[in-house]
């Protein structure tokens, strides 16, 4: 069935987006307490479902929430909620929060029945083209703290960095930690040193992206020679390509770093091979065999 209005999931039902109220006491709204998840969907079929929901466990882990819902009950919950909205492809915001306390208090409350919450919106991926044409982006100190791996709605930190960035015209923040670069404001950060794909390990420093599992992945699969290690600040500026990967943005060039082209300061080999092998990759889940 689908409406004219949005149909989100909120606490075990559906409803149109306009009657989904959550309590000013919630801790979401009052802590930002709270874990979430972006997963893509391709035709109706939701990209690296699993690997999403290990995600989600190991940052409820990290705050010390219990998961609500059994892996096969989100499954079903997100595949209705898909089916319940229209759009060819389709991305899923989910996030739980720990819930409506009786009063604000810093400690956790006790007993108290976490908030669910999922909604999904159409995804139209850039064209080609235009994702030829890459973006520009600025380097910036990355003020977050040594929790980054949790994937937590407290993101007052990552929306400061890119509204700096696009304050400065840019398109995406790379963050800089100890002369390193981690990732990006909402996104993974891969380079292009001497014919090798670099990207920084996974640690408490970085999101574990989903994109840069499958990319690293592709590459493999691929003889695409890549690694994962610490990239320093020199190596970024004179890497032959940059790229920012996400769920929402996939794979996107950097052309221009700081105002200085990204090698030939245009779209890159590998980026162009990556890219193919993405969107082989996104083909094959909209027919129902990735
Ligand atoms: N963010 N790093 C950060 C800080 C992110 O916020 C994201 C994605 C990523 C990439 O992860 P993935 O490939 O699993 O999307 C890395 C989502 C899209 C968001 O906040 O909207």
């Amino acid at each position: 069935m689908h409406s004219s209005e949005q149909i989100v999931y909120l606490n075990g039902e559906f409803k149109e987006i306009s009657q989904a109220c959550v309590s000013v006491l919630d801790r979401g709204f009052l802590f930002g307490d709270g874990v979430y998840e972006v997963i893509p969907a391709y035709g109706g079929h939701l990209l690296r479902l699993e690997s999403h929901l290990q995600r989600l466990q190991n940052s409820l882990d990290g705050i010390r929430l219990a998961n609500p819902l059994s892996n096969p009950a989100w499954e079903s919950m997100l595949n209705q909620l898909l089916a319940k909205n229209s759009g060819e492809d389709q991305s899923i915001y989910l996030q739980i929060t720990r819930g409506v306390a009786v009063s604000r208090d810093h400690n956790f409350p006790h007993q108290v029945q976490s908030t669910v919450f999922a909604m999904c919106n159409r995804l139209t991926s850039m064209p080609r083209l235009e994702a030829e044409q890459g973006i520009e982006a600025v380097t910036l100190d990355d003020i977050r703290w040594r929790a980054c791996n949790i994937k937590t709605t407290a993101l007052l930190a990552n929306t400061l960095l890119r509204q700096q960035a696009t304050d400065k015209g840019a398109g995406e923040a790379i963050l800089i930690r100890d002369g390193h670069a981690t990732e990006g404001s909402a996104s993974n950060v891969f380079v292009v040193l001497s014919g090798v794909i670099v990207t920084a390990p996974t640690g408490p420093l970085l999101l574990p992206g989903i994109t840069r599992d499958l990319v690293l992945e592709l590459a493999d699969t691929h003889n695409i020679p890549c690694q994962q290690r610490d990239i320093t600040e020199v190596e970024l500026r004179s890497a032959s390509e940059i790229w920012i990967t996400s769920s929402t943005r996939e794979i996107l060039p950097v052309v221009k770093l700081d105002g200085e082209p990204v090698g030939t300061g245009r779209a890159g080999p590998l980026w162009q091979q990556m890219i193919d092998l993405y969107q082989q990759y996104k083909q094959q889940l909209r027919n129902g065999c990735a």
